[in-house]
């Protein structure tokens, strides 16, 4: 097996690569000065399995098209399958239409994937469980939830006689199934879900309403979900366990895609830690203190070792 990386999560790859026992195989990506890219193969992968890393977050439509020119690359120097990783995937939640007009960018780009002929899909923890339907190809759609379930097994004392002071929220009602499952995977911890409204013209979050919060019990919350972009859902969530009465809180999140300001909103809210993986690289600017990483590598690894 040969794993090659595009440019948008070096790390990982190396982690992936380091895990199999390999090197990343090279790949040669020259960015031109109008910012076109010419990608080659270096090395000979004539009928042999080959793996190809690339998170398709910011700058999206750059990610997209790295990743079909190295399938390109792949497919016509004879490889015997290729397997894209794609941890992040852009353009997920333009997963259906919402207002008459839009176009399903989302199901463009997988037709695109499927058109190259790729063999096998991975990636980490959709918006919807109804994306891979999508797909036309094998989609192995991988999570981080039991890496989560483990850190946050540590932080309650006796999950048996845990009386509801530790609690599963979701910040909107689009989450409630993933929260489920970290309930099932803590011995059905109690879990509470926010009713959230996003304004699509602005962006703007409100949240004024949570649903399954224990009254007056609750000491802990840990707020889980896909993805944090403006950072706008979690803050709206945290405020209002805080006004609940809920102040100590956590957040676990798959995706730190992490624009604007994003970072800082975090750093500065009444929020504790914010647990992220490495499914998106997050560049050093965008660190801060209250940020953990916690690697997928080796769930993909061993999704690999399976194919
Ligand atoms: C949306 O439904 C997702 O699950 C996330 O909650 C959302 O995309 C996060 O976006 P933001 O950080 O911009 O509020």
């Amino acid at each position: 097996m040969k794993v090659f990386s595009g440019s948008s999560n070096k790390p990982l790859a190396e982690e992936i690569a380091k895990e199999l026992g390999i090197k990343v195989s090279p790949i040669e990506i020259h960015v031109f000065p109008d910012k076109e890219r010419r990608i080659r193969i270096e090395n000979n992968v004539v009928d042999q399995d080959s793996v190809v890393i690339q998170s398709t977050n910011t700058p999206a439509d750059t990610n997209y098209m790295e990743l079909f020119f190295i399938i390109d690359g792949l497919k016509r120097s004879g490889a015997k399958t290729v397997t894209a990783v794609v941890p992040y995937l852009g353009y997920q939640r333009q997963d259906h239409v919402f207002r008459d007009g839009e176009a399903v960018s989302l199901e463009v780009v997988i037709r695109h994937i499927e058109s190259q002929g790729v063999n096998n899909f991975i990636t980490f923890d959709l918006h919807s469980i109804k994306i891979p339907e999508l797909f036309h190809i094998p989609v192995f759609h991988l999570s981080a939830l039991p890496l989560f379930s483990e850190i946050i097994k540590k932080q309650i004392p006796s999950l048996s006689s845990q009386k509801d002071s530790e609690i599963l929220v979701s910040p909107d009602m689009g989450g409630i199934r993933r929260i489920k499952i970290l309930s099932e995977m803590l011995g059905n911890i109690p879990y509470a879900y926010v009713c959230k409204e996003r304004n699509l013209e602005t962006g703007e979050v409100s949240a004024d309403q949570i649903t399954g919060l224990p009254e007056g019990k609750v000491k802990k919350a840990f707020i889980v979900d896909d993805m944090i972009s403006s950072g706008k859902t979690i803050i709206a969530a945290a405020n209002l366990l805080k006004k609940n009465g809920v102040e100590d809180i956590e957040v676990f999140v798959t995706h730190a895609i992490f624009s604007n300001q994003a970072p800082r909103l975090l750093e500065d809210s009444i929020v504790k830690k914010v647990y992220v993986t490495d499914a998106v690289y997050i560049p050093e600017e965008k660190k801060f203190p209250k940020l953990k990483i916690i690697s997928v590598a080796k769930i993909i690894v061993d999704q690999l070792k399976k194919i």
